[in-house]
């Protein structure tokens, strides 16, 4: 789909989903309330994103440091993947959405692993958009794990330390094959990436805003969008926007 105001549309946008138990405290509810309002969020921000032309989506539900939470918030967050995939995979299908999951699966319970597996599998040749879901994800973790492929491939006698470079550690990620994001949302207030894509957001446009991730509209997100436009990505060159376009 073209972009109506010819504007640049980041083909990754990735987006840290804060603010979820804040939200639900200011308004005197349980913390679990505000996760199922943010499942809601997500429906329409999947919707907003293809609208606009985004390539890959990719979307920060669940840390691997959110394990430090109390264990019936940790069940309530896994309860809503499963809800979520299992109620909208057939829809997200039939909308040509290629699903992937990043993050660390061998420590998820059978159940969920199969889930998350059919869902790829399903919707592998899907030529739409991509929706990433990054769960149990940590960057440093996936740093790591793709350290170790490596290391496993040098022991194997496939890889040659000398040919370890940017490229193949790049491939060797949970990302592999994807564009690196453009764009870095994070709503709540919070600036920081809180161990979100770290190798990825070498040269990613960050943009925080105040809103709780359940109060993320369609028309925040669009603002957002607009902001990006303006934005000179450089990545260590020069300039080649206009001076005026750039407040010179
Ligand atoms: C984001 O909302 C959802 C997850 C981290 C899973 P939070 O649950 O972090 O909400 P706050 O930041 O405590 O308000
Ligand atoms: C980041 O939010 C993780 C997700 C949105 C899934 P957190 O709420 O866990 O981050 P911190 O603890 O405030 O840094
Ligand atoms: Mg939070």
């Amino acid at each position: 789909m073209s972009n109506p105001a010819d504007r640049p549309v980041p083909q990754h946008v990735a987006i840290i989903m804060d603010g979820n138990g804040r939200w639900a405290n200011a308004r005197g509810l349980p913390r679990t309330l505000g996760h199922r309002k943010g499942v809601e969020v997500v429906r329409d921000t999947v919707k907003t994103a293809r609208e606009a032309g985004i390539g890959y989506l990719t979307l920060f539900a669940f840390s691997s440091e959110n394990w430090r939470r109390p264990q019936a918030e940790i069940s309530e967050l896994f309860g809503l993947l499963k809800a979520f995939v299992r109620r909208d995979l057939a829809e997200l299908h039939a909308a040509n959405v290629r699903i992937r999951v990043i993050g660390d699966r061998v420590t998820l319970q059978p159940d969920i692993r199969t889930l998350l597996l059919e869902a790829e599998e399903r919707t592998a040749a899907n030529s739409g958009m991509t929706l990433v879901i990054a769960f149990n994800y940590g960057a440093r973790d996936e740093i790591a794990r793709a350290a170790a492929r490596l290391a496993l491939d040098v022991r194997e006698g496939r890889l040659d330390p000398s040919e370890i470079d940017a490229e193949k550690l790049n491939g060797s990620l949970d990302t592999a094959g994807m564009p690196d994001p453009d764009l870095i949302i994070r709503t709540s207030g919070e600036e920081r990436l809180s161990n979100f894509l770290l190798w990825q957001a070498a040269y990613s446009e960050l943009m925080f805003v105040p809103d709780f991730w359940p109060d993320f509209s369609a028309e925040l997100f669009l603002s957002v969008l607009d902001r990006y436009a303006s934005r000179d990505r450089r990545f260590g060159g020069l300039s080649t926007k206009p001076m005026a376009a750039v407040g010179l």
